[in-house]
């Protein structure tokens, strides 16, 4: 596997340093500190070697997770800082790259100065699996499918809705909920948005109202099936999660579907939708 990913790399990171210059810095700056240590291309790394993700391909990432000014980003495996730098750079984001090179982390640590981004950009030396992001709201990493299976588990204990985006490799039977393929890049990227855990028996009622029903929840990840019983309960037409929004289509015998939209806060969710023209809620309650 490693061999793999080094022959394929070797080349694609000829190309990736030309693409490199010209978004960043100043050529001086850069110059300046990589007279200390100039990094190459798939050199040596602990547990995967440096590669570093094409400039075009760290935008469209970033931009398919929606990094906004109020997201904390955290970079597994940072390289010479670029995710975060770019993170803070272009969309205002708080960031911190872990690194498990020193020399990495140095040079990394200069581009930032260089940027003057000491406020937003934090470069750590650190193993990621000795290290704890779970306050991230976007993990970006360009790692292998083994170690991303490895970081997956901690992942899926992540606050519902952080984003997780992966340049190439992907997370096993977890489907990625976008591809990311930015034209005339050599590598993909891949989404996944952290879901709920919604799985088990709930109890809905009707807020200020009679109604009550039960619904089951069979859940493989962001994949959901749901399906309502009791006396007089709707059946489920359809149900869908993304991070903790949660929709359910409900449909009462002789009467249209009527879609809910609510939010999943560990073991409640709220459900708002109209029937009639009048707002109904309905509060679950797992059981
Ligand atoms: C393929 S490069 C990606 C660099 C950067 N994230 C990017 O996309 O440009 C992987 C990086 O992970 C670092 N690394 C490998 N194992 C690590 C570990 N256990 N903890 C922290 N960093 C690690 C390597 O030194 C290398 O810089």
């Amino acid at each position: 596997m490693l061999r793999a990913f080094r022959s394929l790399t070797a080349l694609l990171t000829v190309i990736s340093l030309l693409f490199a210059s010209g978004a960043w810095a100043d050529a001086a700056q850069r110059e300046q500190c990589e007279r200390e240590f100039s990094p190459r291309s798939g050199q040596a790394g602990k547990d995967v070697i440096w590669v570093p993700t094409q400039e075009d391909l760290v935008m469209a990432m970033l931009k398919a997770a929606k990094v906004a000014a109020d997201d904390y980003v955290v970079d597994l495996g940072s390289g010479d800082g670029r995710i975060p730098i770019a993170a803070a750079k272009h969309f205002g984001a708080r960031a911190m790259g872990l690194e498990y090179n020193p020399q990495m982390v140095k040079l990394a640590q200069c581009y930032v100065r260089a940027e003057g981004l000491e406020d937003k950009v934090t470069i750590k030396e650190a193993d990621i699996f000795e290290t704890d992001f779970s306050d991230a709201t976007v993990v970006t990493m360009y790692l292998l499918s083994d170690l991303n299976m490895k970081l997956r588990p901690r992942i899926l204990k992540m606050k519902p809705g952080t984003r997780v985006v992966s340049n190439s490799f992907k997370m096993g039977d977890w489907s990625p909920d976008e591809h990311i393929d930015p034209e005339g890049s050599y590598s993909r990227g891949y989404l996944w948005i952290v879901p709920a855990d919604v799985k088990g028996k709930w109890t809905f009622r009707e807020e200020g109202g009679e109604r009550t029903f039960e619904v089951t929840f069979e859940q493989e990840f962001q994949e959901i099936k749901a399906s309502a019983s009791g006396n007089g309960a709707p059946s489920v037409q359809d149900a869908t999660l993304r991070g903790a929004d949660i929709q359910l289509t409900l449909v009462d015998a002789n009467n249209a579907p009527r879609t809910f939209k609510g939010q999943v806060e560990d073991d409640r969710i709220r459900l708002t939708g109209r029937v009639d023209g009048k707002p109904v809620t309905y509060v679950g309650q797992r059981r």
